[in-house]
C-alpha cells in the first residue's frame, strides 16, 4: 500500500475514534472536574489529602484540553462562521502566546488594518497558538517568532516565522500525521499540526511551509477572499 493511502486511512481512523471518545471523555471529566471543585472548596487547605485533589484536577484539566484536541481533529464541533476580524484575532493569540513564551524567545507581531475572512475566530486562534508553542519548542535556545498578517491577491496570509531547528524533508512529510510528534516524552501529542489543518480545511484555506533545517521554519495560513468562502458556504 503506498504510504499516501496508508496515512490517509490512519488520519481517517484517528478522526472517527478521536470523536466517538472525545466526546464522551469529555462528559466525563466535567463531571470529574466539577466533584473535585466541590470537595476542595469544603476542605481546609490543612487537609491531608489536600494536594493529592490539586493534582488530580490538574490531570484532569490536561485531560480535559486533551479532548477538546481530539473533537477540534475529528472536526465533530462544526465551524461557526461569522465576518471576523483578522487584527484583533491575531492581537488577542498574541496574549496567549506571550503567557506560554519562553524567556529567552521573543514575539512580533504585524499587521495590515482592515483584514477580514469569513472564519470561527476561536478556531484561527487555536491554529496560531498551535503553531506558536511549536515555533517556541523549537527555538530550545532563544530566538524570534514573527507574526505577520497581510492581504496579497485578494487572499489574507497570516504567515508565522520562527529561527529554531527546522525541518529535514522526511520529518517534514509526516508533521500533519495525527499522534506524530518528536517529542511525545515531553508531552507532545502530535495533534497540534492536525487540528491547524482541520481548521484550514474548514475555511476553504491552505497551509504552506518552508523550512530549513538548522535555520528555522515559516508556516503560511492563506485565505480566500470573503465573496469565494460566502459562495462556497451556499
Ligand atoms: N516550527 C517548527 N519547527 C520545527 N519542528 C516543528 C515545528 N512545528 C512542528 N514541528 C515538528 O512537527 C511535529 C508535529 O507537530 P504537532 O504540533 O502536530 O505535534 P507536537 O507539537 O509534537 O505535539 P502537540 O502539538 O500535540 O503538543 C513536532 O513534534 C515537531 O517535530
Ligand atoms: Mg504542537
Amino acid at each position: 500500500m503506498s504510504e499516501q493511502i496508508q496515512q490517509m486511512q490512519r488520519t481517517l481512523l484517528a478522526g472517527t475514534l478521536a470523536g466517538g471518545i472525545a466526546h464522551d471523555m469529555n462528559n466525563q471529566l466535567t463531571v470529574i472536574l466539577g466533584h473535585l471543585d466541590i470537595a476542595l472548596d469544603h476542605l481546609p487547605d490543612s487537609f491531608d489529602a489536600f494536594d493529592s485533589l490539586e493534582h488530580a484536577k490538574a490531570a484532569a484539566s490536561r485531560c480535559a484540553d486533551l479532548s477538546r484536541r481530539l473533537l477540534y481533529l475529528s472536526n465533530r464541533r462544526r465551524a461557526v462562521m461569522a465576518r471576523m476580524d483578522v487584527v484583533e484575532a491575531v492581537a488577542e493569540a498574541k496574549l496567549m502566546l506571550d503567557c506560554v513564551r519562553p524567556c529567552n524567545t521573543h514575539l512580533k507581531v504585524e499587521t495590515e488594518p482592515d483584514l477580514f475572512v469569513l472564519g470561527d475566530t476561536t478556531m484561527i486562534q487555536q491554529a496560531i497558538i498551535n503553531l506558536g508553542t511549536n515555533a517556541f519548542y523549537a527555538m530550545k535556545n532563544g530566538g524570534t517568532l514573527e507574526i505577520r498578517a497581510y492581504r496579497e491577491e485578494g487572499r489574507v496570509n497570516i504567515i508565522m516565522k520562527d529561527n529554531g531547528s527546522g525541518m529535514t524533508t522526511s520529518l517534514r512529510r509526516r508533521i500533519y500525521e495525527p499522534f506524530f510528534s518528536t517529542h511525545p516524552d515531553d508531552g507532545g501529542s502530535g495533534l497540534g499540526l492536525s487540528m491547524v489543518r482541520t481548521i484550514m480545511n474548514a475555511h476553504g484555506g491552505l497551509i504552506g511551509l518552508d523550512t530549513v533545517p538548522g535555520e528555522g521554519s515559516t508556516f503560511l495560513l492563506n485565505f480566500p477572499p470573503i465573496e469565494e468562502q460566502e459562495e462556497a458556504a451556499l
